[in-house]
Protein backbone atom coordinates (compact mmCIF):
# COMPACT_ATOMS: atom_id res chain seq x y z
CA UNK A 1 0.00 0.00 0.00
CA UNK A 2 2.75 2.30 1.32
CA UNK A 3 4.87 2.11 -1.93
CA UNK A 4 1.82 2.61 -4.18
CA UNK A 5 0.53 5.70 -2.78
CA UNK A 6 4.46 6.75 -3.11
CA UNK A 7 3.91 5.96 -6.63
CA UNK A 8 0.49 7.36 -7.32
CA UNK A 9 2.38 10.85 -5.64
CA UNK A 10 5.37 10.46 -7.63
CA UNK A 11 2.99 10.40 -11.27
CA UNK A 12 1.70 13.31 -9.62
CA UNK A 13 4.65 15.62 -9.41
CA UNK A 14 5.78 14.51 -12.89
CA UNK A 15 2.53 15.58 -13.98
CA UNK A 16 2.29 19.03 -12.54
CA UNK A 17 6.37 19.10 -13.54
CA UNK A 18 5.28 18.52 -17.19
CA UNK A 19 1.92 21.10 -16.98
CA UNK A 20 4.34 23.36 -14.92
CA UNK A 21 6.77 23.38 -18.13
CA UNK A 22 4.66 23.08 -20.99
CA UNK A 23 2.60 26.43 -19.61
CA UNK A 24 6.11 28.04 -19.74
CA UNK A 25 6.63 27.57 -22.66
CA UNK A 26 2.94 28.90 -24.09
CA UNK A 27 3.86 31.93 -21.62
CA UNK A 28 7.18 32.44 -23.73
CA UNK A 29 6.00 31.90 -26.83
CA UNK A 30 2.60 34.02 -26.19
CA UNK A 31 4.94 36.48 -25.14
CA UNK A 32 7.32 36.55 -27.83
CA UNK A 33 5.01 36.72 -30.59
CA UNK A 34 3.14 39.59 -29.03
CA UNK A 35 6.34 41.70 -29.27
CA UNK A 36 6.99 40.28 -32.52
CA UNK A 37 3.25 41.63 -33.33
CA UNK A 38 3.63 44.84 -31.66
CA UNK A 39 6.89 45.69 -33.29
CA UNK A 40 5.45 44.63 -36.56
CA UNK A 41 3.06 47.29 -36.23
CA UNK A 42 5.21 49.75 -35.02
CA UNK A 43 7.21 49.37 -38.05
CA UNK A 44 4.52 49.57 -40.29
CA UNK A 45 2.73 52.60 -38.86
CA UNK A 46 5.83 54.20 -39.03
CA UNK A 47 7.15 53.41 -42.24
CA UNK A 48 5.59 56.66 -44.03
CA UNK A 49 7.49 58.79 -41.72
CA UNK A 50 10.78 56.84 -42.17
CA UNK A 51 13.08 57.67 -44.50
CA UNK A 52 13.99 54.23 -46.44
CA UNK A 53 17.35 53.95 -47.73
CA UNK A 54 18.27 51.98 -50.83
CA UNK A 55 19.29 48.56 -49.62
CA UNK A 56 22.86 48.93 -51.27
CA UNK A 57 22.98 52.02 -49.03
CA UNK A 58 22.43 49.81 -46.18
CA UNK A 59 24.81 46.97 -47.07
CA UNK A 60 27.92 49.41 -47.75
CA UNK A 61 27.10 51.78 -44.68
CA UNK A 62 29.34 50.60 -41.80
CA UNK A 63 32.29 50.51 -44.21
CA UNK A 64 32.32 54.22 -45.15
CA UNK A 65 31.08 55.42 -41.29
CA UNK A 66 32.60 58.96 -40.88
CA UNK A 67 32.68 60.41 -44.52
CA UNK A 68 30.70 63.70 -44.69
CA UNK A 69 30.37 63.51 -48.83
CA UNK A 70 29.65 60.50 -50.47
CA UNK A 71 29.35 60.08 -54.01
CA UNK A 72 27.28 57.16 -55.60
CA UNK A 73 27.44 56.27 -59.31
CA UNK A 74 24.65 54.28 -60.85
CA UNK A 75 25.14 52.08 -64.01
CA UNK A 76 22.70 50.72 -65.51
CA UNK A 77 20.25 51.30 -62.44
CA UNK A 78 16.66 53.42 -63.10
CA UNK A 79 16.49 54.69 -59.35
CA UNK A 80 15.98 58.41 -59.31
CA UNK A 81 19.14 60.55 -58.88
CA UNK A 82 18.88 61.18 -54.91
CA UNK A 83 20.46 62.64 -51.91
CA UNK A 84 20.32 60.75 -48.82
CA UNK A 85 20.98 62.33 -45.58
CA UNK A 86 22.47 59.67 -43.19
CA UNK A 87 24.66 60.01 -39.62
CA UNK A 88 25.61 63.30 -40.40
CA UNK A 89 26.78 62.46 -43.83
CA UNK A 90 25.75 63.57 -47.51
CA UNK A 91 25.28 60.69 -49.81
CA UNK A 92 24.51 61.77 -53.85
CA UNK A 93 23.91 59.92 -56.42
CA UNK A 94 24.57 60.62 -60.07
CA UNK A 95 23.82 58.46 -63.10
CA UNK A 96 26.69 57.78 -65.14
CA UNK A 97 25.81 57.94 -69.12
CA UNK A 98 27.53 55.55 -72.03
CA UNK A 99 26.11 54.66 -74.79
CA UNK A 100 24.64 50.90 -75.00
CA UNK A 101 27.58 48.19 -76.97
CA UNK A 102 26.28 47.48 -80.56
CA UNK A 103 23.67 44.95 -80.16
CA UNK A 104 25.42 43.31 -83.25
CA UNK A 105 28.38 42.88 -81.79
CA UNK A 106 28.57 39.04 -80.55
CA UNK A 107 31.27 37.20 -78.04
CA UNK A 108 33.01 36.22 -80.99
CA UNK A 109 34.11 39.19 -82.33
CA UNK A 110 36.04 39.72 -79.55
CA UNK A 111 37.43 36.59 -79.36
CA UNK A 112 38.08 35.15 -82.94
CA UNK A 113 39.69 32.17 -83.55
CA UNK A 114 42.18 33.61 -85.47
CA UNK A 115 44.18 36.80 -85.61
CA UNK A 116 46.99 37.73 -87.59
CA UNK A 117 50.59 37.95 -85.17
CA UNK A 118 52.91 37.93 -87.71
CA UNK A 119 54.51 41.97 -87.69
CA UNK A 120 54.45 41.76 -91.31
CA UNK A 121 50.38 42.08 -90.96
CA UNK A 122 48.66 45.30 -89.45
CA UNK A 123 47.53 44.91 -86.00
CA UNK A 124 44.30 43.49 -85.33
CA UNK A 125 41.85 45.56 -83.92
CA UNK A 126 38.97 45.01 -81.44
CA UNK A 127 35.15 46.00 -81.99
CA UNK A 128 34.46 49.20 -79.71
CA UNK A 129 32.92 48.99 -76.45
CA UNK A 130 31.75 52.55 -75.47
CA UNK A 131 32.89 53.64 -71.87
CA UNK A 132 31.56 56.79 -70.29
CA UNK A 133 33.55 59.92 -69.86
CA UNK A 134 35.11 59.31 -67.39
CA UNK A 135 36.82 62.40 -66.17
CA UNK A 136 33.61 63.16 -65.44
CA UNK A 137 33.28 60.91 -62.49
CA UNK A 138 36.14 61.14 -60.91
CA UNK A 139 35.41 61.50 -57.47
CA UNK A 140 33.02 58.09 -57.13
CA UNK A 141 33.24 56.54 -53.79
CA UNK A 142 30.82 53.41 -54.64
CA UNK A 143 29.73 52.46 -57.87
CA UNK A 144 26.64 50.62 -58.23
CA UNK A 145 25.66 48.45 -61.04
CA UNK A 146 22.77 46.19 -62.15
CA UNK A 147 24.69 43.70 -63.82
CA UNK A 148 22.65 41.97 -66.69
CA UNK A 149 22.30 38.06 -66.16
CA UNK A 150 19.48 36.97 -69.15
CA UNK A 151 18.78 33.98 -69.69
CA UNK A 152 21.64 32.01 -67.19
CA UNK A 153 21.19 28.68 -66.12
CA UNK A 154 24.36 27.93 -64.35
CA UNK A 155 25.47 25.18 -66.60
CA UNK A 156 27.61 27.34 -69.08
CA UNK A 157 29.37 30.38 -69.15
CA UNK A 158 27.90 33.80 -70.08
CA UNK A 159 29.57 35.34 -72.93
CA UNK A 160 27.30 38.59 -73.28
CA UNK A 161 28.79 41.55 -74.29
CA UNK A 162 26.32 43.82 -72.62
CA UNK A 163 27.35 42.44 -69.62
CA UNK A 164 31.59 42.54 -70.53
CA UNK A 165 30.51 46.15 -70.94
CA UNK A 166 28.79 46.88 -67.56
CA UNK A 167 31.75 45.17 -65.70
CA UNK A 168 34.26 46.81 -67.37
CA UNK A 169 32.11 50.43 -67.09
CA UNK A 170 32.53 50.14 -62.98
CA UNK A 171 35.94 48.78 -63.35
CA UNK A 172 36.80 52.15 -65.35
CA UNK A 173 35.01 53.90 -63.02
CA UNK A 174 36.62 52.58 -60.23
CA UNK A 175 39.99 53.30 -61.17
CA UNK A 176 39.54 56.71 -62.68
CA UNK A 177 38.14 58.13 -59.16
CA UNK A 178 40.49 55.09 -56.69
CA UNK A 179 43.73 55.05 -58.53
CA UNK A 180 45.05 58.29 -57.75
CA UNK A 181 48.58 57.87 -58.38
CA UNK A 182 50.51 53.97 -58.03
CA UNK A 183 51.28 54.70 -54.54
CA UNK A 184 48.37 56.96 -53.66
CA UNK A 185 44.72 54.95 -53.53
CA UNK A 186 41.53 56.24 -52.70
CA UNK A 187 38.97 53.12 -51.40
CA UNK A 188 36.30 52.40 -53.60
CA UNK A 189 33.30 49.84 -53.27
CA UNK A 190 31.22 48.32 -56.11
CA UNK A 191 27.65 47.04 -55.24
CA UNK A 192 26.86 44.63 -57.93
CA UNK A 193 22.89 43.90 -58.05
CA UNK A 194 22.11 40.74 -60.19
CA UNK A 195 21.74 37.25 -59.75
CA UNK A 196 24.98 35.99 -61.41
CA UNK A 197 27.27 38.76 -59.72
CA UNK A 198 30.38 40.51 -61.63
CA UNK A 199 32.27 39.18 -64.07
CA UNK A 200 34.69 37.31 -61.55
CA UNK A 201 37.34 37.64 -64.55
CA UNK A 202 37.50 41.05 -63.30
CA UNK A 203 36.29 40.92 -59.48
CA UNK A 204 38.06 38.52 -57.86
CA UNK A 205 36.08 36.46 -54.49
CA UNK A 206 39.09 37.49 -52.81
CA UNK A 207 37.72 41.23 -52.67
CA UNK A 208 34.29 40.80 -52.07
CA UNK A 209 33.22 41.95 -48.65
CA UNK A 210 29.51 40.72 -48.31
CA UNK A 211 26.95 38.93 -50.53
CA UNK A 212 23.38 39.44 -49.50
CA UNK A 213 20.77 38.24 -51.50
CA UNK A 214 21.18 39.40 -55.31
CA UNK A 215 23.85 42.10 -53.63
CA UNK A 216 27.09 41.69 -54.01
CA UNK A 217 29.98 44.29 -52.29
CA UNK A 218 33.36 44.88 -53.32
CA UNK A 219 36.39 46.75 -52.15
CA UNK A 220 38.28 46.03 -55.33
CA UNK A 221 42.21 45.77 -54.85
CA UNK A 222 42.99 48.69 -57.28
CA UNK A 223 46.07 47.36 -58.47
CA UNK A 224 45.04 43.97 -60.30
CA UNK A 225 42.02 46.55 -61.60
CA UNK A 226 44.13 48.71 -63.38
CA UNK A 227 46.04 46.14 -64.91
CA UNK A 228 42.99 44.66 -66.65
CA UNK A 229 41.38 47.64 -67.66
CA UNK A 230 44.66 47.87 -69.87
CA UNK A 231 44.34 44.79 -71.44
CA UNK A 232 42.49 44.57 -74.28
CA UNK A 233 39.12 44.13 -74.72
CA UNK A 234 39.29 40.34 -75.51
CA UNK A 235 41.28 38.54 -76.68
CA UNK A 236 41.08 40.31 -80.82
CA UNK A 237 44.70 41.32 -79.93
CA UNK A 238 47.65 39.72 -78.33
CA UNK A 239 47.77 40.84 -74.86
CA UNK A 240 50.92 43.66 -74.68
CA UNK A 241 53.84 43.37 -74.53
CA UNK A 242 53.64 41.54 -77.47
CA UNK A 243 51.32 43.72 -79.13
CA UNK A 244 52.75 46.68 -81.77
CA UNK A 245 51.43 49.44 -79.94
CA UNK A 246 54.34 49.72 -77.63
CA UNK A 247 52.58 50.90 -74.83
CA UNK A 248 53.67 49.15 -71.82
CA UNK A 249 52.75 51.08 -69.28
CA UNK A 250 50.41 48.54 -67.18
CA UNK A 251 53.63 46.64 -66.65
CA UNK A 252 54.53 48.98 -63.97
CA UNK A 253 51.35 48.01 -62.42
CA UNK A 254 51.97 44.15 -62.37
CA UNK A 255 53.64 44.54 -59.66
CA UNK A 256 52.98 45.75 -56.44
CA UNK A 257 55.21 48.06 -55.55
CA UNK A 258 54.12 49.13 -51.72
CA UNK A 259 54.76 45.53 -50.83
CA UNK A 260 57.79 44.85 -52.81
CA UNK A 261 59.17 48.26 -50.99
CA UNK A 262 58.14 47.39 -47.50
CA UNK A 263 59.88 43.76 -48.26
CA UNK A 264 62.77 45.50 -49.37
CA UNK A 265 62.23 43.37 -53.04
CA UNK A 266 62.67 44.08 -56.50
CA UNK A 267 59.70 43.39 -58.68
CA UNK A 268 62.05 40.24 -60.18
CA UNK A 269 61.00 38.80 -56.54
CA UNK A 270 57.37 38.11 -56.88
CA UNK A 271 56.43 34.36 -55.86
CA UNK A 272 56.59 33.05 -59.11
CA UNK A 273 56.55 29.59 -60.16
CA UNK A 274 55.84 27.10 -62.84
CA UNK A 275 53.19 24.38 -62.07
CA UNK A 276 52.81 20.71 -63.32
CA UNK A 277 50.71 18.20 -62.44
CA UNK A 278 51.16 14.29 -62.80
CA UNK A 279 48.28 12.03 -61.67
CA UNK A 280 46.40 8.43 -61.89
CA UNK A 281 49.99 7.08 -64.15
CA UNK A 282 53.71 7.07 -64.57
CA UNK A 283 52.71 7.74 -68.67
CA UNK A 284 54.05 11.03 -68.68
CA UNK A 285 56.79 11.11 -65.81
CA UNK A 286 59.66 11.27 -68.74
CA UNK A 287 58.12 14.37 -70.05
CA UNK A 288 57.47 16.61 -67.07
CA UNK A 289 61.51 15.35 -66.49
CA UNK A 290 62.35 16.86 -70.18
CA UNK A 291 59.92 20.06 -69.14
CA UNK A 292 61.61 20.42 -66.34
CA UNK A 293 65.12 20.79 -67.90
CA UNK A 294 64.10 22.25 -70.82
CA UNK A 295 63.04 25.14 -68.63
CA UNK A 296 66.45 25.44 -66.55
CA UNK A 297 67.75 25.07 -70.64
CA UNK A 298 66.05 28.14 -70.60
CA UNK A 299 68.13 30.18 -67.28
CA UNK A 300 64.50 30.66 -65.97
CA UNK A 301 65.12 32.30 -62.22
CA UNK A 302 61.73 30.64 -61.32
CA UNK A 303 60.80 27.82 -58.93
CA UNK A 304 59.38 24.64 -60.59
CA UNK A 305 57.05 22.87 -58.71
CA UNK A 306 54.95 19.44 -59.81
CA UNK A 307 51.85 18.17 -57.94
CA UNK A 308 51.38 14.53 -58.12
CA UNK A 309 49.31 12.09 -56.71
CA UNK A 310 49.69 9.07 -54.88
CA UNK A 311 49.91 7.16 -58.05
CA UNK A 312 53.74 7.81 -59.14
CA UNK A 313 56.21 5.92 -57.48
CA UNK A 314 58.96 7.29 -55.38
CA UNK A 315 61.34 6.23 -57.39
CA UNK A 316 59.42 8.04 -60.23
CA UNK A 317 59.60 11.46 -58.00
CA UNK A 318 63.51 10.79 -57.15
CA UNK A 319 63.87 11.24 -60.83
CA UNK A 320 61.73 14.45 -61.02
CA UNK A 321 63.48 15.92 -58.22
CA UNK A 322 66.48 15.25 -59.94
CA UNK A 323 65.57 17.21 -62.72
CA UNK A 324 64.70 19.99 -60.80
CA UNK A 325 60.91 20.24 -59.57
CA UNK A 326 59.90 20.25 -55.84
CA UNK A 327 56.97 18.03 -55.53
CA UNK A 328 53.92 18.10 -53.88
CA UNK A 329 51.45 15.48 -53.17
CA UNK A 330 47.98 16.32 -53.80
CA UNK A 331 44.40 14.10 -54.03
CA UNK A 332 43.59 13.83 -57.48
CA UNK A 333 40.35 15.28 -58.78
CA UNK A 334 37.62 13.27 -60.39
CA UNK A 335 36.04 15.33 -63.50
CA UNK A 336 32.10 15.01 -62.71
CA UNK A 337 31.36 15.10 -66.17
CA UNK A 338 34.26 12.73 -67.72
CA UNK A 339 33.07 8.69 -68.35
CA UNK A 340 34.15 6.04 -65.98
CA UNK A 341 37.76 5.12 -66.90
CA UNK A 342 38.01 7.43 -69.34
CA UNK A 343 41.05 9.32 -70.65
CA UNK A 344 40.15 12.56 -68.68
CA UNK A 345 38.10 10.78 -65.83
CA UNK A 346 40.71 12.67 -62.97
CA UNK A 347 41.78 16.19 -65.10
CA UNK A 348 40.30 18.04 -62.76
CA UNK A 349 43.42 17.49 -60.59
CA UNK A 350 44.96 20.79 -62.57
CA UNK A 351 42.81 23.06 -60.48
CA UNK A 352 44.51 22.25 -57.44
CA UNK A 353 47.06 24.78 -58.92
CA UNK A 354 44.44 27.46 -57.31
CA UNK A 355 45.78 26.73 -53.79
CA UNK A 356 49.10 27.24 -53.83
CA UNK A 357 48.53 30.65 -52.47
CA UNK A 358 52.25 31.29 -51.32
CA UNK A 359 53.10 32.33 -54.65
CA UNK A 360 51.43 35.67 -56.24
CA UNK A 361 51.82 33.97 -59.76
CA UNK A 362 51.63 30.50 -61.45
CA UNK A 363 52.82 29.39 -64.87
CA UNK A 364 50.73 25.98 -65.22
CA UNK A 365 52.36 23.82 -68.51
CA UNK A 366 50.96 20.73 -69.12
CA UNK A 367 54.06 17.81 -69.03
CA UNK A 368 53.70 17.08 -72.97
CA UNK A 369 55.31 20.86 -73.40
CA UNK A 370 58.87 21.69 -73.78
CA UNK A 371 60.39 25.23 -73.27
CA UNK A 372 62.89 26.98 -75.99
CA UNK A 373 63.05 30.18 -74.94
CA UNK A 374 62.75 31.57 -71.29
CA UNK A 375 59.09 32.42 -70.49
CA UNK A 376 59.79 34.64 -67.24
CA UNK A 377 58.00 37.58 -69.16
CA UNK A 378 54.76 35.93 -69.05
CA UNK A 379 54.92 36.19 -65.08
CA UNK A 380 53.40 39.69 -65.84
CA UNK A 381 49.74 39.06 -67.16
CA UNK A 382 47.30 38.58 -65.08
CA UNK A 383 45.00 35.86 -64.71
CA UNK A 384 43.50 34.44 -66.68
CA UNK A 385 46.42 34.67 -69.86
CA UNK A 386 47.34 31.75 -72.55
CA UNK A 387 47.16 31.10 -76.22
CA UNK A 388 44.06 30.63 -78.21
CA UNK A 389 42.63 26.73 -78.90
CA UNK A 390 40.00 26.88 -81.63
CA UNK A 391 36.17 29.08 -81.84
CA UNK A 392 36.25 31.30 -78.66
CA UNK A 393 38.69 29.01 -76.32
CA UNK A 394 41.90 29.20 -74.71
CA UNK A 395 44.60 25.87 -74.81
CA UNK A 396 44.67 24.83 -71.07
CA UNK A 397 48.25 23.07 -71.52
CA UNK A 398 50.03 26.89 -70.69
CA UNK A 399 48.14 30.02 -68.35
CA UNK A 400 49.09 32.34 -66.21
CA UNK A 401 47.28 32.01 -63.39
CA UNK A 402 46.65 33.72 -59.54
CA UNK A 403 46.27 31.36 -56.82
CA UNK A 404 43.35 32.02 -54.64
CA UNK A 405 41.48 29.96 -52.10
CA UNK A 406 37.97 31.32 -52.31
CA UNK A 407 38.94 30.96 -56.31
CA UNK A 408 39.29 27.28 -55.50
CA UNK A 409 36.32 26.52 -53.56
CA UNK A 410 34.40 28.19 -56.23
CA UNK A 411 35.88 26.07 -58.68
CA UNK A 412 34.95 23.04 -56.92
CA UNK A 413 31.40 24.18 -56.30
CA UNK A 414 31.15 24.62 -60.19
CA UNK A 415 32.16 21.79 -61.02
CA UNK A 416 29.53 19.86 -60.17
CA UNK A 417 27.55 22.06 -62.21
CA UNK A 418 29.13 24.18 -65.58
CA UNK A 419 29.68 21.17 -68.39
CA UNK A 420 32.66 20.97 -70.48
CA UNK A 421 32.76 20.15 -73.72
CA UNK A 422 35.01 17.84 -73.65
CA UNK A 423 35.02 16.53 -69.65
CA UNK A 424 38.47 17.82 -69.41
CA UNK A 425 39.81 21.03 -67.47
CA UNK A 426 40.10 22.73 -70.72
CA UNK A 427 36.25 23.07 -71.18
CA UNK A 428 35.08 23.60 -67.59
CA UNK A 429 38.36 26.24 -67.00
CA UNK A 430 36.73 27.83 -70.44
CA UNK A 431 33.72 28.70 -69.28
CA UNK A 432 34.93 30.03 -65.96
CA UNK A 433 37.23 32.51 -67.22
CA UNK A 434 35.39 33.08 -71.12
CA UNK A 435 37.11 36.86 -70.84
CA UNK A 436 40.77 36.03 -71.24
CA UNK A 437 44.10 37.34 -72.38
CA UNK A 438 45.53 36.47 -75.72
CA UNK A 439 49.12 35.27 -75.48
CA UNK A 440 51.11 34.60 -78.76
CA UNK A 441 50.46 31.01 -79.95
CA UNK A 442 54.32 30.83 -79.87
CA UNK A 443 54.57 30.45 -75.90
CA UNK A 444 51.71 27.36 -76.50
CA UNK A 445 52.59 26.32 -80.11
CA UNK A 446 50.15 23.54 -80.44
CA UNK A 447 51.49 20.58 -82.66
CA UNK A 448 48.28 19.82 -84.95
CA UNK A 449 48.27 20.74 -88.94
CA UNK A 450 45.11 20.77 -90.32
CA UNK A 451 45.46 19.45 -93.83
CA UNK A 452 48.78 20.73 -94.26
CA UNK A 453 51.30 17.86 -93.93
CA UNK A 454 54.41 20.29 -94.32
CA UNK A 455 57.10 19.57 -92.09
CA UNK A 456 57.71 23.16 -91.19
CA UNK A 457 57.46 24.63 -87.69
CA UNK A 458 58.84 28.36 -86.88
CA UNK A 459 62.23 28.46 -85.42
CA UNK A 460 61.30 31.50 -83.03
CA UNK A 461 58.77 29.56 -80.74
CA UNK A 462 59.10 29.57 -76.83
CA UNK A 463 57.20 26.37 -76.49
CA UNK A 464 55.68 23.34 -78.32
CA UNK A 465 52.58 21.13 -77.28
CA UNK A 466 52.97 17.97 -78.04
CA UNK A 467 49.67 16.90 -79.03
CA UNK A 468 48.83 13.48 -80.24
CA UNK A 469 51.40 10.34 -79.09
CA UNK A 470 54.29 11.53 -77.37
CA UNK A 471 58.27 11.68 -78.22
CA UNK A 472 59.05 9.69 -76.01
CA UNK A 473 56.25 6.96 -76.83
CA UNK A 474 57.56 6.65 -80.52
CA UNK A 475 61.39 5.93 -81.22
CA UNK A 476 63.38 8.70 -81.74
CA UNK A 477 64.25 8.03 -85.56
CA UNK A 478 60.91 9.68 -86.52
CA UNK A 479 57.08 10.88 -85.34
CA UNK A 480 55.23 7.85 -84.63
CA UNK A 481 51.72 9.94 -85.16
CA UNK A 482 53.06 9.35 -88.94
CA UNK A 483 52.19 5.89 -88.96
CA UNK A 484 48.45 6.15 -87.39
CA UNK A 485 46.11 7.95 -89.82
CA UNK A 486 44.00 9.54 -87.81
CA UNK A 487 46.79 10.95 -85.68
CA UNK A 488 48.48 12.30 -88.89
CA UNK A 489 47.25 15.83 -88.17
CA UNK A 490 49.73 15.98 -84.94
CA UNK A 491 52.84 14.17 -87.13
CA UNK A 492 56.11 16.76 -87.29
CA UNK A 493 59.08 15.42 -87.43
CA UNK A 494 61.34 18.65 -86.84
CA UNK A 495 58.91 18.88 -83.21
CA UNK A 496 59.98 15.46 -82.85
CA UNK A 497 63.33 16.19 -83.34
CA UNK A 498 63.57 19.25 -81.07
CA UNK A 499 62.42 16.92 -78.27
CA UNK A 500 65.08 14.52 -77.99
CA UNK A 501 67.46 17.55 -78.40
CA UNK A 502 66.49 17.79 -75.14
CA UNK A 503 66.69 14.26 -74.09
CA UNK A 504 70.45 14.40 -75.39
CA UNK A 505 71.47 17.38 -73.14
CA UNK A 506 69.80 15.69 -69.79
CA UNK A 507 71.79 13.68 -67.63
CA UNK A 508 71.97 10.02 -68.24
CA UNK A 509 70.22 9.03 -64.88
CA UNK A 510 67.44 11.04 -65.99
CA UNK A 511 67.20 9.32 -69.56
CA UNK A 512 66.55 6.24 -68.18
CA UNK A 513 63.32 7.38 -66.86
CA UNK A 514 62.34 7.86 -70.86
CA UNK A 515 62.64 4.22 -71.63
CA UNK A 516 60.18 1.88 -73.41
CA UNK A 517 58.59 -0.46 -71.90
CA UNK A 518 57.23 -3.85 -73.64
CA UNK A 519 53.99 -2.48 -74.16
CA UNK A 520 55.34 0.95 -75.84
CA UNK A 521 57.32 -1.25 -77.79
CA UNK A 522 54.76 -3.66 -79.24
CA UNK A 523 52.21 -0.47 -79.80
CA UNK A 524 54.68 0.95 -81.81
CA UNK A 525 55.56 -1.99 -83.55
CA UNK A 526 52.25 -2.80 -84.33
CA UNK A 527 51.19 0.67 -86.13
CA UNK A 528 54.46 0.51 -88.05
CA UNK A 529 52.94 -3.05 -89.69
CA UNK A 530 49.65 -1.67 -90.23
CA UNK A 531 50.91 1.41 -91.85
CA UNK A 532 53.04 -0.44 -94.31
CA UNK A 533 50.03 -2.88 -95.08
CA UNK A 534 48.42 0.59 -95.72
CA UNK A 535 51.56 1.48 -97.53
CA UNK A 536 50.61 5.30 -96.29
CA UNK A 537 52.09 7.77 -98.74
CA UNK A 538 54.33 9.36 -96.09
CA UNK A 539 56.45 5.86 -95.92
CA UNK A 540 57.89 6.67 -91.93
CA UNK A 541 57.40 3.06 -91.82
CA UNK A 542 60.02 2.16 -94.52
CA UNK A 543 62.26 4.43 -92.00
CA UNK A 544 64.91 1.84 -90.87
CA UNK A 545 64.65 2.04 -86.22
CA UNK A 546 68.19 2.97 -84.79
CA UNK A 547 66.63 3.64 -81.49
CA UNK A 548 68.65 1.84 -78.98
CA UNK A 549 66.14 1.66 -76.27
CA UNK A 550 64.36 -0.65 -78.27
CA UNK A 551 66.76 -3.51 -77.10
CA UNK A 552 66.61 -2.23 -73.70
CA UNK A 553 63.37 -2.46 -72.36
CA UNK A 554 62.33 -1.37 -69.16
CA UNK A 555 59.17 -2.67 -67.10
C1 LIG B 1 71.13 30.50 -71.08
O1 LIG B 1 72.35 31.10 -70.65
C2 LIG B 1 73.49 30.60 -71.32
C3 LIG B 1 74.73 31.21 -70.67
O2 LIG B 1 74.58 32.57 -70.49
C4 LIG B 1 73.37 30.93 -72.81
O3 LIG B 1 74.48 30.40 -73.50
C5 LIG B 1 72.11 30.31 -73.37
O4 LIG B 1 71.92 30.67 -74.72
C6 LIG B 1 70.89 30.73 -72.56
N1 LIG B 1 69.75 29.98 -73.04
C7 LIG B 1 68.61 30.54 -73.47
C8 LIG B 1 67.54 29.63 -73.94
O5 LIG B 1 68.42 31.73 -73.45
C1 LIG C 1 43.75 14.47 -69.24
O1 LIG C 1 44.85 13.84 -68.61
C2 LIG C 1 45.39 12.78 -69.35
C3 LIG C 1 46.40 12.05 -68.50
O2 LIG C 1 47.12 12.91 -67.67
C4 LIG C 1 45.95 13.31 -70.68
O3 LIG C 1 46.44 12.26 -71.46
C5 LIG C 1 44.85 14.03 -71.44
O4 LIG C 1 45.37 14.67 -72.56
C6 LIG C 1 44.13 15.06 -70.58
N1 LIG C 1 42.94 15.51 -71.28
C7 LIG C 1 42.53 16.76 -71.36
C8 LIG C 1 41.29 16.99 -72.13
O5 LIG C 1 43.11 17.67 -70.84
C1 LIG D 1 51.37 23.99 -96.48
O1 LIG D 1 52.43 24.79 -95.96
C2 LIG D 1 53.43 25.13 -96.91
C3 LIG D 1 54.57 25.82 -96.21
O2 LIG D 1 54.16 26.55 -95.12
C4 LIG D 1 52.77 25.98 -98.00
O3 LIG D 1 53.72 26.33 -98.97
C5 LIG D 1 51.64 25.19 -98.63
O4 LIG D 1 50.96 25.97 -99.59
C6 LIG D 1 50.64 24.71 -97.58
N1 LIG D 1 49.68 23.80 -98.18
C7 LIG D 1 48.37 23.86 -97.95
C8 LIG D 1 47.53 22.81 -98.60
O5 LIG D 1 47.87 24.71 -97.24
Amino acid sequence: MASRSLNSNKKLFTLSLILLSSSLIILVIFFGSKYNVVDILKLETDQPQVFKNPRWFDLIEEEINGKKKIKVGLVNVNDEESEYKMHGSVVSTVHVHFSHVSKERKWEDFFPEWIAEDQNYDLPTCPEIPMPRLRDYRDLDIVVARVPCEGWTGKAGLRDVFRLQVNLVVANLLVESGWLTPDVHQTVYAVFIGDCGPMPELFRCDDLLRKVGDHWVYKPELRRLKQKVLMPLGSCQIAQPYGKTGKEAWRYYSADHARLKKLKYSSFHQREAYVTVLHSSEAYVCGAIALAQSIIQSNSTRDLLLLHDENISPKSLTGLRFAGWKTRQIERIRSHFAMKDSYNEWNYSKLRIWMLTWYDKVIFIDSDVLVFENMDSLFVYPQLSAAANDKTLFNSGVMVIEPSLCMFEDLMLKSFKVESYNGGDQGFLNEVFTWWHRLPSKVNFLKIFNGNKSEKIPDDLSAIHYLGLKPWMCYRDYDCNWDMKARQVFANDKAHEKWWQVYDAMPEKLQQYCGLTEHMNWRINKWRRIARNLRLPDEHWNIAVTDPRQYNLVQ
